[in-house]
């Protein structure tokens, strides 16, 4: 259907710019994702594709046409809002035809395009309902079906399921998935709050925050290589620990002597002269294993959660830091109260700088290191 390129984009509210320096390449057929924290712009950023928002500077391109000024009728765009607002008098069928009769479109073109969405969302048994005789998860099948008989280039998702309870979600959450795969050559942009939403859905993920644009990359490649502490922090539930240390020594691994006692070994390269480097030590709670030998961090537990297929150990505070976490497999109810030292493999451990936390040591080193010598 449709590629769209945002090129230094920018939005400003009278004298407060809320987003800027947004590039982005989306190719047709992609399923994008927005997340970032509240009120970071995503759903700005959504409405100025839409065309419902002013850009107030850079271009947005459409199939290689720049849009900047086209209303939004015109931009073969079809948006689904959190709240649905179907036309409550008006059945099901009557809501998904709705625009086309406003078109003008002949009764045989809308039957087939209401056909074709209702079987599409399996809708089919529902047609000649109102409305109100419909669970939130089929009421927000119908909102997507509004916007699939318009045939649009591109869809745009604002939170469409954060009113949904949560097994509704879930539900809701792969039907949105087949209707992806139901569409391969639909351009589909998803702003959600749901790390898994986001996970599972996207083809890449857009983390935006402080104005711009934090990382892009697949869902894996932002979990496995976040490029920053704040997209570290940000993908992954619980949080990936941040702890202070000093390059203590460098070569294809870097060796981390770390402030609180222990120290920490990681794959990421790093060059002579780094050593003394103040960095924060990045570890994903599932990332921590106990360890009877030296440990990148040893304290005691405060609280144990059993889920049954893992615990989450919540060790005591320091210095008004925040709690170190970890989730262990299998139930250890026991290890409340006690001293447990953790390790992590070298792959599996991060370093970022500390005074530059927006600059991974991976990259720039890795390109280095690649270099034949
Ligand atoms: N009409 C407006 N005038 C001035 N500021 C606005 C206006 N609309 C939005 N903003 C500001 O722009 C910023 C981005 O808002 P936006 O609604 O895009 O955030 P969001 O990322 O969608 O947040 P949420 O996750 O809470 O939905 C916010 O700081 C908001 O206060
Ligand atoms: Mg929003």
């Amino acid at each position: 259907m449709a590629d769209l390129v945002l090129k230094d984009v920018e939005k400003s509210y009278g004298s407060v710019k809320v987003l800027s320096n947004i590039n982005l390449d989306i190719k047709r057929g992609e399923l994008i994702v927005f997340v970032g924290p509240s009120g970071c712009g995503k759903s700005t950023l959504l409405r100025m594709i839409a065309g419902l928002e002013r850009i107030t500077g850079g271009t947005l391109t459409i199939d290689g046409q720049v849009v900047n000024d086209v209303p939004p009728a015109q931009r073969g765009i079809a948006m689904v809002f959190q709240s649905y607002a179907l036309y409550p008098h008006m059945t099901v069928r009557d809501n998904m035809a709705f625009a086309l009769k406003i078109a003008k479109k002949s009764k045989e073109e809308i039957d087939a395009a209401v056909g074709k969405a209702a079987r599409i969302l399996q809708l089919d048994p529902y047609l000649d309902r109102l409305p109100k005789a419909l669970s939130g998860g089929q009421r927000q099948r119908v909102a997507i079906g509004r916007s699939i008989v318009r045939d649009p280039k591109v869809y745009l998702f604002d939170e469409p399921l954060s009113n949904l309870d949560a097994a509704l979600r879930v539900a809701t959450r792969i039907e949105i998935a087949q209707l992806k795969e139901a569409m391969p050559d639909s351009t589909m942009i998803y702003v959600t709050h749901d790390q898994v939403e986001a996970m599972t859905l996207a083809t890449r993920i857009v983390v935006l925050a402080g104005g711009g644009i934090a990382q892009v990359g697949s869902p894996l490649e932002l979990y496995e290589r976040p490029q920053n502490e704040f997209v570290a922090q940000f993908i992954g539930s619980p949080s990936m620990n941040l702890l202070p240390g000093e390059i203590v020594g460098t070569g294809t691994t870097t060796t981390v002597r770390m402030k609180a006692g222990g120290t920490a070994v990681s794959n990421y390269p790093s060059q002579p002269g780094d050593e003394g480097m103040q960095v924060n030590v990045g570890v994903r709670p599932e990332d921590f294993l106990e360890t009877e030998g030296e440990p990148i961090f040893e304290g005691k537990v405060d609280i144990t959660e059993a889920l049954g297929e893992v615990t989450i150990l919540y060790y005591e505070r320091v210095d008004g830091a925040a709690p170190v976490i970890a989730k262990l497999p299998g139930i250890h109810k026991d290890l409340r109260g006690k001293v447990v030292k953790l390790a992590a493999d070298p792959s599996k451990v991060h370093v970022f700088h500390k005074e530059q936390s927006l600059l991974y040591r991976h990259e720039p080193h890795q390109k280095i290191a690649a270099q034949p010598h």
